[in-house]
C-alpha cells in the first residue's frame, strides 16, 4: 500500500525519542501511562509528526480532543489575540466577556427547551464533580447513580462513579459515600433470547428493583450517564433504555446530568449526543473538544438547579480561563463554519462501511459499531462465545502506529479499539489511516495466533 501521510522512517521510539522517553522514565511516575513511545513536534489537523521526524496520522485525538484538528489556524489566531490582551484575570476577580460569551452560546446549542445557566471548569473530572454538587445542594438529597461502564474521571468523587475498578479505583478506596451503580446495556453482550427492546425492559425493570434493593429514589439527587460510553469501548444504549431512566427521574424528582465529555461537540454528528436520544437532561458537562486541547470544561444546566447554590461555593482560580474561552469560541465558529456536525455523521458512515469488510475478513471482530464518528471494533477470541480478546487490541494499536497510525484502546474487557479522529481529517487521510488498521489486524492476526 503505498501511503502518502504516515511515514514512520524509524523503529518506535526513534533515537531522539528514545533519549527523552529515559529521562521521562526518570522523571515522571508511571501511573502516569502513555500510549505512543515517541514525543510530538509539531501537529496540524489529522497529521502529528515526532521528534525523529516520523509523521503519524491521528486517528485518537488526544482522546477526543482535537474534533476541530491540531492547531486549527483559526483557534491558534484566537489565542495570539487573546495572549497579547491579556492572560488571566480570574473570573471570580475580574470577569471577562468571553466567558459570558462561550457561556451564552453554549446554552443556546445544549439540548433542553428551558432557560439555562452556564459554569466553567477546568477538567472533565471538575466539571461531573461540580454537576453533583449543583445537583445535591438543589436537590438536597445525596446519593448518585451512575452506571456500570461509566466512567467519570479520576478524582475522588468521579473515580467513585467511575464503575470499572482496574485501572481506575484498584487500592484507591475508601471511595465516596452515597454512589451507586446501576445496570448499563451491552446490547452486543445482552442475553441472545433477548431483542434489545425487551432487554432495555429487563434492565429498566432492574434500575426501578434498585431502588428497593439499593436506594430509595427519594434520596437521589441525580443519575449521571454517559450517553455512548467512551472508556467502556462506544457502548451504545438504546433509546428506549435512555428515555425510560429519564421517565424514572422525572418521576421521582431526580435530576439527570448527561456526561458529554467524550461525545460532544460533533464526534456523534450533531452537538451533543443526547440528541440522539430526545432527552432534555438537566445537567450536561461538557470537555474535551470544547476547546480543542485549553484546559477547561463546564456544567451546563437548568436555571433553577444552577441559582441554587450561594456566592462563594463554586469556582476555582483558572476556572474558564479567557484563553479557554476564546479557544472554545473559535471552536463553534469552526465547526458552524466547516459543518463538522455533517462531517461527523459522513466520516461515521465511512468508517462504519468499512468495518463492515474488516467484519467479514477477520473473525477476530466480534462486533463494530458507532454512532457518528464514534466507532469502535470489538475483539474476541470466537465470535460464538464472545470470550474477549485482550491480546489482539494492544496488537493491532501497536503493528498500526509501526506504519503510522495512532488510535486508543477501550473497552470494560480492554478488548476494544475506538477511533477519535479529528472531524477535520480528509478523506485521503481517513482512506489511508482506515487502510492501515486493516494491515495492522491482518498482521496483530498472524502474530496473535503465532
Ligand atoms: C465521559 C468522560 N467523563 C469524564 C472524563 C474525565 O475528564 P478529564 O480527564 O478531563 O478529567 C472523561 C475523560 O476521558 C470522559 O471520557
Amino acid at each position: 500500500m503505498s501511503k502518502k501521510f504516515a511515514n514512520v522512517k524509524t523503529n518506535l521510539p526513534g533515537p531522539k525519542a528514545k533519549e527523552i522517553l529515559d529521562r521521562r522514565h526518570n522523571i515522571v511516575p508511571g501511573g502516569v501511562s502513555y500510549g505512543v513511545p515517541t514525543f510530538v513536534d509539531t501537529a496540524k489537523g489529522a497529521l502529528l509528526k515526532d521528534v525523529d521526524g516520523n509523521q503519524f496520522i491521528d486517528f485518537a485525538g488526544a482522546i477526543g480532543v482535537n474534533n476541530v484538528g491540531h492547531s486549527h489556524d483559526n483557534v491558534v489566531s484566537a489565542l495570539q489575540d487573546q495572549a497579547e490582551k491579556y492572560i488571566h484575570t480570574g473570573f471570580n476577580v475580574m470577569m471577562y466577556d468571553p466567558y459570558i460569551e462561550f457561556a451564552e452560546k453554549l446554552a443556546e446549542l445544549a439540548p433542553g427547551s428551558f432557560d439555562k445557566k452556564v459554569m466553567f471548569l477546568n477538567s472533565g473530572a471538575e466539571a461531573n464533580e461540580n454537576a453533583i454538587k449543583v445537583a445535591r445542594k438543589y436537590t438536597e438529597r445525596q446519593a448518585v447513580v451512575s452506571f456500570t461502564g461509566g466512567f467519570h474521571g479520576r478524582t475522588l468523587m468521579t473515580m467513585s462513579m467511575t464503575a470499572k475498578v482496574k485501572p481506575y479505583k484498584f487500592e484507591y478506596g475508601p471511595f465516596a459515600p452515597e454512589v451507586y451503580h446501576a445496570p448499563f446495556p451491552y446490547n452486543y453482550r445482552r442475553p441472545e433470547s433477548m431483542s434489545e427492546d425487551a432487554y432495555a425492559d429487563y434492565l429498566l425493570k432492574q434500575v426501578e428493583d434498585f431502588f428497593i434493593t439499593e436506594v430509595d429514589p427519594s434520596q437521589v439527587a441525580a443519575f449521571i450517564m454517559e450517553p455512548v460510553q467512551g472508556e467502556s469501548g462506544f457502548i451504545i444504549p438504546n433509546k428506549k433504555f435512555v428515555q425510560g431512566v429519564y421517565e424514572l427521574c422525572k418521576q421521582h424528582g431526580i435530576l439527570f446530568i448527561a456526561d458529554e465529555i467524550q461525545t460532544g461537540f460533533g464526534r456523534t454528528g450533531k452537538y451533543f449526543a443526547m440528541e440522539h436520544f430526545g432527552v432534555e437532561p438537566d445537567l450536561v458537562t461538557v470537555s474535551k473538544s470544547m476547546a480543542a486541547g485549553l484546559p477547561i470544561s463546564g456544567v451546563i444546566g437548568r436555571q433553577e438547579v444552577m441559582d441554587g447554590t450561594g456566592a462563594g461555593e463554586l469556582g476555582g482560580t483558572y476556572c474558564g480561563s479567557p484563553l479557554g474561552c476564546r479557544a472554545g469560541l473559535a471552536v463553534l465558529e469552526v465547526m458552524e463554519e466547516e459543518n463538522l456536525n455533517g462531517r461527523g455523521a459522513a466520516i461515521g458512515q465511512k468508517v462504519m462501511e468499512k468495518f463492515s469488510t474488516m467484519y467479514d475478513r477477520f473473525d477476530a471482530i466480534g462486533d463494530y459499531r458507532g454512532l457518528g464518528a464514534m466507532c469502535a471494533l470489538e475483539f474476541v477470541k470466537d465470535r460464538s462465545s464472545k470470550e474477549p480478546d485482550k491480546e489482539m487490541a494492544p496488537q493491532v494499536l501497536k503493528e498500526a502506529r509501526e506504519r503510522g497510525l495512532i488510535a486508543l484502546k477501550a473497552g470494560v474487557y480492554d478488548n476494544v479499539v475506538r477511533l477519535l479522529m479529528p472531524l477535520v481529517i480528509t478523506d485521503e487521510q481517513l482512506e489511508e489511516g482506515l487502510d492501515i488498521l486493516e494491515e495492522a489486524i491482518e498482521a496483530a492476526t498472524a502474530s496473535v495466533k503465532v
